[in-house]
């Protein structure tokens, strides 16, 4: 019903009310609550009387059983209000309300009904019967769900009753109201926004009911709103794409990283749990991920093998909804391997003639490691000529940077030492054995630079003198030493007629007998070489000194010793002591000791008039000489030499003591015919027969042995290797018919295949053919010939072959 109509109908009321007083009914109406004493009409004047006579006639009110709210004044004729009215409590919501009671007059009586209708006013709001309500929603619900809420109730009536609700805020919810058959209106709070827990979880609302009272009056009521959680958010990953890293060799459940997801729903629409929805093949097994979102390591990583992983995870709620993130994990790499080292090639030796940066061996070093890890230096050994150096990444090579020489060091061990730059530092090696080669770069050296011998002479041919020695540094054949007698001449005759030299030790060998009377020394070269291809040699110079022996007796120069004639000394009988008869003058060919001659009186005739100067030969008397000395006086003087053992010769002087020659040649001519004499021409009578006998065989036998020899050698010269080196070494030779000196020629044969072998065959002393002829008038053969047995012959024996001659 709208107001207006109430309007329409309250006058309508109004004008009944005044048309029944006018009936005889009286009317009145006022307000509730209206104050105490409060006029309510002029009764007295509405009923037409005095107020006297109401007095006089005893007006009272008549109400019945009602309370009385009304109350009569009689003296003025008013009705006043005795009681405040309330009309709520009155009527309720009954209209009109009104009080009806009755005047009663007295005398006469008469009863006048009247109606006092109390009016509405404003005087009760609209109140709740609960002051709060809550009410639990979820979120899920649709648009236009309802939800029914409490009346509120104002006693007032009309236009003061209950007019509408409002509801604030009012962004999800509107109020509908809805007439029901009884008057009352239901209240509905319609959804027509959706609800979102996740913004909002509790709402109040204030639902305010007011009246259309002047003023206006209203009632409230709080509207708890709880949101109910549905599940209607996924799980969001924090991030869309993780980045983790782990070390390689972590141990098994190191926590690398930790994944989230949030879910703004609440409860378990809100639990998240975590899984790896899919990963790359082998992966599954290195990483687990715990429902709190930890990801674990689960098995070895290795960066060598793989440097990161990607891995898909999954985060689903309870509702089943879900996200997926990625999450990639870097493998730091630790410095878990040492650089490996491949030869790739490599020589066993190499020639110390290699020049610098010859490649001794090619490598390659791998570290799989990265960064520093993997970064590798490789360096040797110290205090090799070798060096190393990187050819290109991963690959060096091992050359040399200085000389080689085998003869310092034969072999090297390199050490090739190769470490990465990783904290700790982690290493390899390797060892090479490279053994140097030799190359002929060494000449012999003699161990002197040169060298001095002594020999004694008369030496047997062959004899070793003694030994040279070249050392060579180089190896094997380059330090085989082979020795060589260069080629010179002494007293132009080869060395190599004197001298040989044994290619493999350097014995120094005579060859022939040397005669210190000949040669006292001579020098020559030896030749070290050595069996290098192209060959090294050098070379010493050997002198040789011969030594004297006592080999020769002394050799008396004066007196001259004539087979025939007669010579002698005159010594004046006036002679006085110490008189110089004469001097004996010998010399030795040897020297020294050797050559030191004295002189002695073997013999004499008078031993008392004649004496020998010890070291001068010189004769001299040692008494005055008398007439009773012999004209002829024989002296027999012994030169002796100082050698080892000592040798000597003899020499006879005759001395005439007499005034005048022709006694003395009286004296001397059986002298000269003496025994001794005679024996000494028979003895060369037979000598110069058998020496004709014998140069008759020998030019016999030289002509069979040229011929022979010249067809043999024809023979050896187209068939043999082997030259014939004959030679004659001349012996000692003198024209000289005097002295004890021996005539001995020696033809010796020394076959050699050359120089470096000293091979020479002598023939044994039986087969020597020996003639020696002393062709001295002194009559010593005999004691000569045995002297040639003991001493000469020693001397040759046994190398003397062949032909000897004189
Ligand atoms: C090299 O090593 C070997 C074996 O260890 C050893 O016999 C040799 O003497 C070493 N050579 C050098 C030059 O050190
Ligand atoms: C011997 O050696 C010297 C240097 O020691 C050299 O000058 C000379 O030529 C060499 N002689 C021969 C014949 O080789």
């Amino acid at each position: 019903m709208s107001d207006r109509t109430m309007r329409r109908q309250v006058l309508l009321f109004f004008s009944v009310i005044c048309l029944s007083s006018a009936l005889g009914q009286v009317s009145y109406s006022i307000p509730e609550e209206t104050a105490k004493g409060s006029l309510v009409g002029n009764i007295a004047h509405d009923l037409g009387l005095e107020v006297k006579q109401l007095l006089a006639r005893r007006a009272r009110i008549h109400t019945g059983d009602s309370a009385e709210y009304i109350q009569l004044n009689k003296e003025k004729g008013l009705l006043i209000i005795k009681e405040r009215i309330d009309r709520e409590a009155l009527c309720g919501q009954t209209t009109p309300c009104a009080l009806h009671f009755q005047i009663a007059l007295e005398s006469p009586i008469e009863i006048f009904p009247i109606t006092v209708e109390i009016t509405d006013i404003n005087d009760n709001a609209p109140t709740f019967q609960k002051e709060e309500k809550n009410i639990e929603i979820s979120e899920s619900a649709v648009i236009g769900s309802k939800f029914m809420l409490d009346k509120a109730i104002d006693p007032d009536i009309g236009l003061n009753g209950l007019q509408s609700y409002t509801l604030k805020p009012n962004d999800n919810f509107i109020i509908k109201l809805h007439s029901q058959s009884d008057g009352f209106k239901k209240v509905e709070m319609i959804l027509q926004k959706p609800l979102d827990r996740e913004k909002q979880e509790f709402t109040s609302l204030l639902l305010t009911a007011v009246d259309g009272g002047e003023p206006q009056r209203s009632g409230t009521m709080q509207i708890h709103i709880t949101v109910l959680d549905a599940n209607d958010n996924a799980p969001v990953f924090t991030q869309t794409v993780y980045k983790a890293s782990v070390k390689e060799n972590s141990l098994k459940g190191t926590i690398i990283t930790k994944v989230s997801a949030s879910d703004a729903d609440k409860g378990s629409n809100g639990d998240v749990s975590y899984t790896i929805s899919n990963s790359m093949i082998g992966t599954s097994k290195l990483f687990h991920i715990t429902e709190d979102g930890h990801l674990i390591l689960e098995g070895p990583i290795d960066f060598e093998k793989a440097k990161n992983y990607e891995i898909d995870v999954e985060a689903v709620d309870r509702g089943g909804l879900s996200d997926s993130s990625k999450v990639i994990i870097d493998v730091g790499d630790i410095n878990d391997n040492s650089p490996v080292i491949n030869m790739i090639s490599s020589s066993n030796s190499v020639g110390e003639d290699s020049p610098s940066n010859t490649v001794v061996a090619v490598m390659s070093v791998n570290d799989p490691d990265s960064e520093e890890n993997g970064k590798v230096r490789c360096v040797i050994n110290k205090n090799i000529p070798f060096t190393i150096r990187s050819t290109s990444s991963n690959f060096y090579s091992l050359v040399t940077d200085s000389e080689l020489d085998r003869e310092r060091a034969s072999d090297y061990n390199i050490t090739v030492t190769c470490s990465d730059e990783g904290v700790p530092s982690l290493s390899s090696s390797v060892t090479l054995t490279l053994q140097i080669s030799d190359v002929n770069d060494n000449a012999p050296v003699f161990e002197r630079s040169s060298y001095e011998a002594y020999i004694v002479e008369n030496n047997t041919p062959g004899l070793s003198i003694f030994t040279v020695k070249a050392r060579d540094a180089d190896w094997n054949q380059n330090a085989r030493v082979s020795y060589i007698l260069e080629d010179s001449s002494v007293n132009g005759v080869p060395v190599s007629s004197y001298v040989s030299v044994s290619a493999d030790s350097g014995v120094i060998h005579a060859v022939r007998s040397f005669d210190y009377e000949q040669i006292k020394d001579f020098h020559f070269r030896v030749k070290a070489q050595d069996g290098g291809s192209p060959p090294l040699s050098s070379n010493v110079t050997v002198k040789i000194l011969i030594q004297d022996q006592n080999d020769n007796p002394p050799q008396v120069l004066y007196p001259v010793q004539t087979g025939g004639s007669l010579v002698a000394e005159m010594v004046p009988r006036s002679a006085d002591v110490g008189y110089l008869v004469t001097k004996v003058v010998a010399v030795d060919v040897d020297s020294g000791q050797n050559a030191w001659l004295s002189y002695k009186l073997q013999k004499a005739t008078d031993r008392a008039l004649f004496e020998v100067g010890l070291q001068n030969g010189e004769i001299r008397t040692i008494r005055q000489v008398t007439d009773k000395d012999a004209v002829k006086q024989r002296l027999t003087v012994i030169v002796e030499d100082n050698g080892q053992p000592s040798r000597s010769a003899t020499v006879t002087v005759n001395v005439a003591v007499a005034d005048s020659f022709p006694e003395v040649l009286s004296e001397f001519t059986d002298f000269t015919h003496d025994k001794e004499y005679n024996e000494n021409l028979t003895f060369y009578l037979v000598l110069a027969l058998a020496v004709v006998s014998f140069l008759f065989i020998t030019c016999l036998v030289v002509i069979i042995s040229v011929k022979i020899y010249r067809w043999r050698q024809s023979r050896i010269l187209y068939h043999s290797t082997l030259p014939v080196i004959p030679y004659y070494p001349p012996r000692y030779s003198d024209t000289l018919g005097t002295g004890t000196l021996q005539h001995v020629y020696n033809y010796e044969v020394c076959r050699t295949n050359d120089s470096r072998k000293s091979d020479c065959k002598f023939g044994r002393a039986g087969s020597q053919n020996v003639l020696i002829m002393d062709p001295n008038s002194t009559g010593t053969m005999q004691r000569i010939q045995n002297e040639k047995t003991t001493s000469d012959l020693k001397s040759v024996n046994p190398p003397l072959v062949g032909l000897n001659s004189y």
